[in-house]
Formats: structure tokens, sequence, C-alpha cells
């Protein structure tokens, strides 16, 4: 059985052929470099990308699984959350496709894909476990009790953790998406800094980067007032600045799974990269999984690979709709309401 998965939630083009015979055959990703330009997403720039696209990703991922269009099974394609005009096209060309070949067509909740997509490895993690989301949108700890139940133990009230990375990155002079930079800039850098880490010694499992990012941004307004902004102080600030976003991820991370008392933790999103962070997670006693490396940005596979387990929500009428907010607590109840 094969499925092809189509993700266009924001600025990737991922497609991808999960079999369940044979697991990922083949996985694609286009990420729009368009936006650098204005230092952050496009929203109509992204649609108009996805559609220029997605048929040759779609021709090239065939190619690569050796497979041709008759003989994909199933078509799983991001419903929601992300920019609509994005997810139209994703969604438009899954209908299009299972109309077409006369198969079924999953809608899929793009988180669900993120925290689900450790288990495509042989060693994945035991059901329940927390899942550590860190994308671009996204700081969440989920305590996901099985295949379609989620519980949010605690979020960011402000910014997320991929977004403070960007925005610093920016303060630093460098393109969207700024992660990996600060995580090159941080390995030539020392913790001199040592900026603040707002509510990390608070209860509640919520968490908070806007502080930190004010800090920040108010130390390098000193450092260039007074001409101390040389190569050395960005990257002193880079690390600085990664310490302490690790930092309060691993510290709330640790914090739920003290109140829940499940060691089994997934890391996903595009944060989920980051070494540091890994290496933090390292040294403490829990079991941390992580999708496979390709997989940690947003990408099809993820897509399909939910699709697959998903396949009995799967609708043949291909008439469909998107939702740019779709909440991940309430998925179960959606699909049974066949309201996707
Ligand atoms: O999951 P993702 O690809 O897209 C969203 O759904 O948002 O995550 C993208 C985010 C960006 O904010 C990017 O800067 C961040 O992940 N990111 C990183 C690293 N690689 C990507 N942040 C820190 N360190 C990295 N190595
Ligand atoms: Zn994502």
């Amino acid at each position: 059985m094969n499925i092809l998965g189509i993700e266009t939630s924001c600025d990737d083009t991922g497609i991808a052929i999960y079999s369940k015979e044979k697991g990922l055959i083949s996985n694609k990703i286009y990420t729009q470099d368009i936006h650098k330009l204005y230092g952050g997403v496009v929203p109509e720039l992204a649609s108009r990308d996805h559609i220029k696209r997605i048929s040759t990703m779609i021709d090239s991922s065939l190619e690569e699984a050796k497979l041709n269009l008759t003989m994909i099974d199933a078509i799983a394609y991001t419903v929601g959350p992300g920019l609509s005009g994005s997810l139209l096209v994703g969604a438009a060309v899954a209908n299009a496709i299972g109309f077409t070949i006369n198969k079924p067509v999953i809608p899929i909740h793009h988180l669900e894909g993120h925290i689900l997509s450790p288990l495509i490895n042989d060693d994945s993690p035991n059901l329940p476990f927390i899942a550590l989301l860190v994308s671009g949108g996204h700081s969440q700890l989920i305590l996901v009790e099985s295949i379609g139940k989620y519980k949010i133990l605690g979020e960011t009230l402000d910014d997320a953790a991929g977004e403070t990375f960007d925005k610093i990155a920016k303060m630093l002079g460098y393109d969207y998406p700024g992660g990996v930079h600060i995580a090159n800039m941080a390995k030539q850098g020392t913790d001199l800094f040592k900026f603040t880490r707002p509510m990390i010694n608070s209860e509640s499992l919520d968490m908070s980067f806007s502080g930190l990012k004010t800090s920040v941004n108010l130390k390098i307004k000193y450092l260039k007032e007074n001409n101390l902004f040389d190569e050395t102080t960005k990257y002193n600030i880079a690390k600085s600045a990664e310490e302490a976003i690790t930092d309060i991820l691993v510290k709330k991370t640790l914090g739920a799974v003290q109140l829940t008392g499940i060691c089994d933790v997934v890391v996903a999103g595009g944060v989920s990269s980051n070494l540091t962070l890994r290496n933090k997670f390292t040294s403490t006693q829990l079991k941390v999984f992580y999708p496979p490396n390709k997989l940690c940005t947003d990408n099809g596979a993820m897509i399909a690979y939910v699709g697959f387990l998903r396949l009995e929500n799967s609708t043949f009428n291909y008439s469909f709709d998107i939702y740019p907010r779709l909440p991940l607590e309430d998925i179960d109840t959606i699909y049974q309401q066949n309201k996707l």
C-alpha cells in the first residue's frame, strides 16, 4: 500500500510516498527562497510558488519511488493549521488526484504530522509519551495518550521558540529562517551575556520568550552605541540566546515529565534539529526520540505517514475545505463528526 503525502501549509512544498511494506520510499522538499527578500513568509507568494512546483515534484517523487499514479492507494494532505492560500493548493491537488484515480483522500493536521514523525523510525517511543513541539509557529508540550488523543500541557504565551531564533537572527543581520544561523554562530561563541530565561522557575508548563528577545535587542543596541558590536560579540550573543532558549525548553519538558511520570519524550518541529538542545536532553535521564533528520522541518513524509495511520478517516466525495486554525486537542472529534 502506497500513500502519497502533500504538505503545503507554509513555505515548504513537501511531497513524499510512504509504503506500508517498505517505509518511506520518496521524500522531496522544496524550501521557497523568495521570502528571503522580505524577511519573512509572504503568504501570496508562498501559494503561487506551491502551484508552480507541486506537479513536477509529484512526478519526480513517483519516479523516485518507481511508481505511477495508479499505484497510489490514498492521498494525504495538510488540512491545517497554516496559511490559507498555501493549504488550498495542497488540498486542491490532493483531491484532484484522488478524484482522477478514484482513491481515498485524507486530511491531516500539520502538528499531528510533526508529533508522530519519530514513529517512522524503528526505534520509536511507547505510548503514552510527551511531545515537545518546537517550530516556527508553535512551542507546545503535549501529552500524547494515543494516536488522536492529545492534551496540551503547556505552551508559549507569546513567541514560539523558532520565531525567537528567527527574530534574534534578524537582529544579528541574518535572513529568515534564522535558527540555523544562530546555531552555526553559537558554535564559535561563549555564553557571556547570560540572558534572562522568563518563567523558567514557574510551576506552570507554559513558556515565554518575548522578554528574552527584548533583552537581546537592548543588549545589541547598547553594544552598537558603544562600538562593541564586532563578529566575536555576535557569536557570543548567538551562544547566549541559544543557551537561554534551550534551557527553557529542557526545563519545561522536565516539568512535564515530573507532572505525568512519563519518561518517553518526542522532540519535533524545526527547532528539534538544534544540536545544543539535543545535547542538553542527552544529559537528562529522559528517553528522547527525534524525527529522522530530514523530517525535522516541514515535509510531506510525516503527512503521508499519518495518512497511513488514519486511513479510515478518508473521504470519497472530494469536496474539501482547509482550516488555517485547527485545534489539535479536538482533532479526533472533528474527524468523527466528519467536519474536515
Ligand atoms: O517546523 P518548521 O520547519 O516550520 C514550521 O512549521 O514553523 O520549523 C521552522 C523553524 C524556524 O523558526 C527555524 O529557524 C527553526 O525551525 N530551526 C532551527 C534550527 N533549524 C530550524 N532553530 C534552531 N536551531 C536549528 N538548527
Ligand atoms: Zn511545521
